[in-house]
């Protein structure tokens, strides 16, 4: 991925780039969970419908994201930042800390944290009762000033990040995605790299 000294590279990442450290997606094997839609677990519906439900499936991905470590893809793109400073921004669907441990620190979460969330009671990390994305005028804010869209392990199939791609071709910017499956949003990106995020980001980013 050629980047000149002008360039402004704003990544979104979604759970595929977690994948290889364990955690398992949301939508892959059929996207269920305990034999649950991802509908039925990972949504503010479910919330309210199911509290309890919603609750053992975050209880269950804390659990594992403690567990897992980053991966080689979470590095690649902590050393891109690293090379890049306040020209790179990582904006990722995911609720695990792997970024942040792989040494990225210009991250936003915009579906929230596994980790931050306390309940007043019982002082329990508890999910985000809605999934209305944190802070967007932020986010919007630097893909409006992004000159390149890299987008890894995402299925798109949740807005409005699955609609970043067509806000970047409205600005005529470059957009890569990442990932062994085509994403729902496949035709809008100029770049298609069918690969794991492991196996392509380390290669991208020399
Ligand atoms: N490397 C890169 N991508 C991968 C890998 C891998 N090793 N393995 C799987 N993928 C890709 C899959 O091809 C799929 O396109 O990761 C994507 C995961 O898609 P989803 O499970 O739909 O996850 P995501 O797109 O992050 O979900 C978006 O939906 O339920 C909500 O809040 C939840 O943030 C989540 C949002």
């Amino acid at each position: 991925m050629h980047l000149t000294p002008q360039d402004r590279l704003f990544v979104l990442t979604g759970a595929g780039i977690s994948a290889e450290s364990g955690l398992a997606t949301f939508r892959g094997s059929g996207g269920l969970w305990n034999g649950h839609r991802v509908e039925e677990v990972a949504t503010p519906e479910a919330w309210q419908a199911n509290p309890e439900l919603v609750w053992r499936f975050y209880s269950q991905r804390r659990r594992d994201a403690l567990a897992a470590q980053p991966n080689a893809a979470h590095k690649a793109l902590a050393k891109l930042e690293e090379r890049l400073g306040d020209r790179f921004y990582l904006c990722t669907q995911n609720v695990d800390d792997l970024h942040e441990r792989a040494g990225s620190r210009r991250i936003h979460h915009m579906h929230g944290s596994l980790f931050q969330s306390r309940c007043t009671r019982t002082n329990e990390p508890f999910p985000d009762q809605s999934l209305i994305p944190l802070d967007m005028d932020a986010i919007y804010r630097e893909l409006n000033r992004a000159t390149v869209l890299l987008v890894v392990g995402t299925s798109g199939s949740v807005y409005p990040a699955a609609g970043f791609v067509h806000i970047a071709n409205q600005r005529h910017i470059r957009t890569i995605y990442v990932g062994p499956e085509e994403p729902l949003n496949l035709d809008a990106f100029d770049e298609v790299i069918l690969s794991t995020a492991t196996e392509a980001l380390p290669k991208l980013i020399e």
